[in-house]
C-alpha cells in the first residue's frame, strides 16, 4: 500500500484523532481506521460492510456509479468477447494475460486434473437424489480436505498452487456429477480432449449408451457465462473465503464456505430464483401485479435479478448476458422463448418505473443467465452450481493474494452490544 499523504481528522469529545487516508488507482479514498480502537477507545459501525474495505487487493475494480468491471484492469466486456474462461483464470490468478505458450501449458495442466478421486463417487452415493446440487457441492468440496492430503498446507506455495488447479480442474466434474446424481444417470468422467466448457457440457448430458456431441455454439455461450462471473471483487462468498481462510483453515474448507455463502438468494442463489420468478410471472400481462408487489414495504418479495451493492448504474455483465441470451436462443431456433419475453418486459417496465429509478436499481448479471441455461438444457437447481464453479477462481485467486499479503490476519469483526449488562443467575424455581 502507497504511503499515506492525507489524513483525515476524527473529533470525540475534546479529542482529535488523525486518520490516515490512502489513495487507491482507482475508486473512491480510504480512511484508515485501523489504530482508532488502540488511540481512541471507540469502533466504527457499519453492518453489511456498506462503506469498509476488508483488504487491499490488486485483481478486481469496480466502478458502480459508472458500470465498469476490470479484471487486472481488463474491461469485461472485453474479456467477454475476445478471451475466454481459462485465459481470464490465467489473468486473474497470475495477474497478466498468458503468452501462447503460458495459456497452453495453463490449459494442459487444468485439463488433466479434472478427474476426480475415485472413492469421491462413494461420496455422492450417500446424498439423497433429491439434495440440491449446491449442499452436494459444498460436502463434496469441502471433503476434497479428506482426499487431497498433499495440497492442504497453506504455507507451502508449491501446495497452495496445486490446490487452485485441483479446484478450477474439478469444479465442473464435481457440479456435473452433482447433477447426474439428482438425476439418477451415471456419472460421465472428463475427456482430455475437450475445452473446459465442452467438457462440462458433455458430463452434464452425455449418457453411455451414446455419443454425445458438443454444440459449439452452447460450448461459446456456456464459456463466456463462466467468464462473466469468474470475479467480482469483495462480494459476499469472497468475503466468507478470505474470513474463513484468515484462521488458517485449508483451501477447500474455505472454498465449500463460499459456495454455502453464494447459495442464498441475495447472492448465487439469485438466478435459480430469478427465472423462478419469471416462470410464476407467465404473462407480461401479469407484470403490474409483480412490480406493485416489488415496491410493497409490507411484501418481503422482491424483483429477482434487479438491484445491486455496487452497480448503481446497469451491470456491464448483465448487458453481455441480455445480447447472449439473444444470440443463443435465435441459434436455437427458440427465440420466441416466453420466458424471455417476460423477461424484456418486465425488464422495461422497471427501468420505466420511478421506484427502481429512485433506488437505483437495474437488472444484474442473475436477470438473463438463467434464460440462456434453461434453453441449454439445465434446470433451475443447476444455475447456483454454475456460478460456483464460474466463481472457484475468484476466490481462489483473493485467497492466494490473501495468504501472500503480509498484512494477513485472523479477521475479526467487532460489536455495538446491545443486549443486557451483567446479571446474576436466577434459579429455575424462582423464574
Ligand atoms: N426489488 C425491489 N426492491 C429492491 C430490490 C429489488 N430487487 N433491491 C433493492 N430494493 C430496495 C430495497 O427494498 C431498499 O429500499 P428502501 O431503501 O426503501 O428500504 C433499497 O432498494 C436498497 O436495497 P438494500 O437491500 O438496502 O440494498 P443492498 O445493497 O443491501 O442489497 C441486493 C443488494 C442485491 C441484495 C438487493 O438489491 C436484492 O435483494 N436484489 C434481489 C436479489 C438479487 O438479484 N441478487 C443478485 C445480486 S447480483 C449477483 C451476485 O452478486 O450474486
Amino acid at each position: 500500500m502507497a504511503d499515506a499523504p492525507k489524513s483525515a481528522t476524527l473529533t470525540i469529545g475534546d479529542d482529535t484523532y488523525d486518520l490516515p487516508i490512502h489513495s487507491p488507482t482507482a475508486g473512491p479514498d480510504v480512511v484508515d481506521i485501523r489504530k482508532l480502537y488502540g488511540q481512541a477507545g471507540v469502533f466504527t459501525y457499519d453492518p453489511g460492510f456498506t462503506s469498509t474495505a476488508s483488504c487491499d487487493s490488486t485483481i478486481t475494480f469496480i466502478d458502480g456509479a459508472e458500470g465498469v468491471l476490470l479484471h487486472r484492469g481488463y474491461p469485461i466486456d472485453q474479456l467477454a468477447s475476445k478471451s475466454h474462461y481459462l485465459e481470464v483464470c490465467y489473468l486473474l490468478l497470475y495477474g497478466e494475460l498468458p503468452s501462447a505458450k503460458q495459456l497452453e501449458e495453463f490449459e494442459s495442466l487444468v485439463t488433466n486434473h479434472t478427474m476426480l478421486h475415485e472413492q469421491m463417487q462413494y461420496f455422492y452415493r450417500g446424498f439423497r437424489r433429491d439434495a440440491h446440487p449446491m449442499a452436494i457441492m459444498t460436502g463434496v468440496v469441502g471433503a476434497m480436505s479428506a482426499f487431497y492430503h498433499d495440497s492442504t498446507d497453506i504455507h507451502d506455495e508449491h501446495q497452495r498452487e496445486v490446490a487452485s488447479i485441483r479446484l478450477i480442474a474439478k469444479m465442473p466434474t464435481i457440479a456435473a456429477w452433482a447433477y447426474k446424481f439428482s438425476i439418477g444417470q451415471p456419472f460421465i468422467y472428463p475427456r482430455n480432449d475437450l475445452d473446459y466448457a465442452s467438457n462440462f457440457l458433455r458430463m452434464c448430458f452425455a449418457v453411455p449408451a451414446e455419443d454425445y456431441e458438443v454444440n459449439p455454439i452452447l460450448s461459446r455461450a456456456m464459456d463466456r457465462i463462466f467468464t462473466l462471473h469468474a470475479d467480482h471483487e469483495q462480494n459476499a462468498s469472497t468475503s466468507t473465503v478470505r474470513l474463513a481462510s484468515s484462521s488458517g483453515a485449508n483451501p477447500f474448507a474455505c472454498i465449500a464456505a463460499g459456495i454455502a455463502c453464494l447459495w442464498g438468494p441475495a447472492h448465487g442463489g439469485a438466478n435459480q430464483a430469478c427465472l423462478e420468478m419469471l416462470k410464476e410471472i407467465g404473462s407480461p400481462d401479469r407484470i403490474p401485479e409483480f412490480i406493485a408487489r416489488a415496491k410493497d414495504k409490507n411484501d418481503p418479495f422482491r424483483l429477482m435479478g434487479f438491484g445491486h451493492r455496487v452497480y448503481k448504474n446497469f451491470d456491464p455483465r448483465a448487458t453481455v448476458m441480455k445480447q447472449s441470451a439473444d444470440e443463443v436462443l435465435e441459434l436455437l431456433g427458440v427465440e420466441n422463448n416466453p420466458v424471455l419475453a417476460v423477461a424484456k418486459e418486465l425488464e422495461a417496465a422497471a427501468l420505466a418505473d420511478p421506484y427502481f429509478a429512485e433506488k437505483k436499481l437495474f437488472p444484474n448479471v442473475d436477470f438473463y443467465s438463467g434464460v440462456i441455461l434453461e434453453a441449454m438444457g439445465f434446470p433451475t437447481s443447476m444455475f447456483t452450481p454454475i456460478f460456483a464453479l464460474s466463481r472457484t477462481v475468484g476466490w481462489i485467486s483473493q485467497w492466494k493474494e490473501m495468504i501472500a499479503d503480509p498484512q494477513n490476519k485472523i479477521g475479526r469483526p467487532r460489536q455495538l452490544y446491545l443486549g443486557e449488562t451483567a446479571r446474576d443467575y436466577v434459579d429455575i424455581e424462582n423464574r
